[in-house]
């Protein structure tokens, strides 16, 4: 590379022929790239899809019925839910218009939060633009070098790039271990170090549920701190309040979740005591350097938590359709409302997709990265919505899959 380029002192455009050279470079490198993806069946494109309700979606000029959303509820389709989004645009715009911190801090925020700090009986709430940038913005608020973050080898990407971005080291410990968490633990011998340990609390690929009893215990014992992403948990699980409700003797220090599951719209969430969440708000960078959530999506979280809290018949159903689902082909029971059909190699998954959809059957098919190497699966996920007639001829058409 020559100097001009290295040092970066070059102009782009039309007789520059340094700019012109950076780009053809840029270009060919991002075709490699994507030829090396498409060779080994990892390439993705997206599809225009409109989502007509909670389960119907039309793509490709085709009626399909939607087993991958994580509208647990059908919430995003929901007239309350969508009549309270309506409503706070009438009243406070279409934007935040800066950050929390500047002008962005809409009085909405401070109902919703409100309602998800009782809801996970904490003394105090956070809201957030996702659940991306909550997890990369807890992380490095707690953690920092020299500090150790342990994390689910399964846990979701953006724990992953939290604990990263922190620049404290991080460790791996087994999917659901709790002898190898505690074994980690005792190696790395935390002493003055801080100690954060992440999971999820429903992964979201395997639909599994974290045992939060043995993890709080075992991170308690090595004064570690214990975060849980809830993202799949909550609206489902625990009478809608989420996982940590079916571990009532776990000590949980951050309860994070997010908005764009079974609540039905987008945004994220951390509970934690008021000094916890006071420092967040002071210190994550992903709260103080991006535009607060528009008011209609705080709005409609909030009529989306009224909708859980008045409906257990609805919140209770993704949980019973995973499980119809399951039983129908001898699978163990599901645990969520998720069930993952792992098949595993990348091009099982695409055809076993492409074969339901032919049945009119939208199931996606996860690849790596999203999945370790030779898990690629079918990730198969329930609403309160599926009819149980859909829901016994899916299984009907998956069972030939299983086979192979
Ligand atoms: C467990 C988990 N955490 C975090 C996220 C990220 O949330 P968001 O889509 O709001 O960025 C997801 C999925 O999207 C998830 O499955």
């Amino acid at each position: 590379m020559s100097g001009a380029l290295r040092s970066g002192a070059f102009r782009f455009g039309p007789g520059s022929g340094i700019g012109l050279a950076v780009i053809d470079s840029l270009t060919a490198h991002a075709q490699a790239k994507i030829d090396g993806l498409q060779a080994k069946s990892l390439a993705r494109t997206l599809k225009p899809t409109h989502r007509l309700d909670g389960v119907w979606v039309e793509r490709g000029g085709r009626r399909l019925i939607s087993f991958s959303c994580n509208d647990y509820l059908g919430l995003s389709h929901h007239p309350a839910v969508k009549a309270a989004a309506v409503a706070a645009i009438g009243i406070y715009g279409a934007g935040a218009g800066a950050s929390r911190l500047v002008t962005g801090d809409h009085p909405l925020f401070r109902e919703l939060e409100g309602r998800l700090a009782a809801l996970k009986g904490a003394e105090a709430a956070c809201v957030f633009g996702s659940g991306y940038l909550a997890n990369t913005g807890i992380i490095p608020t707690f953690a920092g070098p020299g500090d150790l973050v342990f994390i689910d080898e399964l846990a979701h990407s953006c724990i992953w790039a939290g604990a990263k971005l922190s620049g404290a080291e991080v460790l791996a410990f087994r999917h659901n271990d709790v002898e190898d968490l505690a074994a980690k633990l005792a190696a790395a011998r935390p002493g003055a170090r801080h100690a954060l340990v992440a999971t999820d609390g429903v992964f979201s690929m395997d639909g599994d549920v974290a045992p939060l009893d043995a993890i709080s215990r075992i991170a308690m014992a090595h004064d570690a701190w214990l975060m849980v992403d809830d993202a799949h948990g909550l609206g489902v699980l625990g009478g809608g309040a989420g996982t940590a409700r079916l571990f009532p003797d776990a000590r949980i220090d951050l309860h994070m979740g997010t908005l764009s599951k079974a609540v039905g719209g987008y945004g994220a969430y951390v509970c934690a005591t008021r000094p916890v969440i006071e420092l967040i708000k002071m210190r994550a960078r992903t709260l103080v350097y991006t535009t607060g959530l528009p008011p209609a999506c705080v709005a409609g979280a909030i009529a989306a938590l009224d909708v859980i809290a008045a409906e257990p018949q609805r919140v209770a159903s993704p949980l019973a359709k995973a499980r119809r689902f399951t039983a129908a082909l001898d699978l163990p029971e599901a645990q969520s409302a998720v069930v993952p059909i792992i098949l595993g190699a990348a091009e099982a998954a695409l055809a076993a997709a492409a074969a339901l959809e032919a049945q009119g059957f939208l199931v996606a098919p996860i690849r790596p990265p999203t999945v370790p190497e030779g898990t690629a699966r079918l990730r198969v996920a329930f609403t309160a919505d599926h009819p149980d007639e859909a829901v016994d001829r899916l299984a009907w058409a998956v069972r030939p899959w299983l086979a192979r």
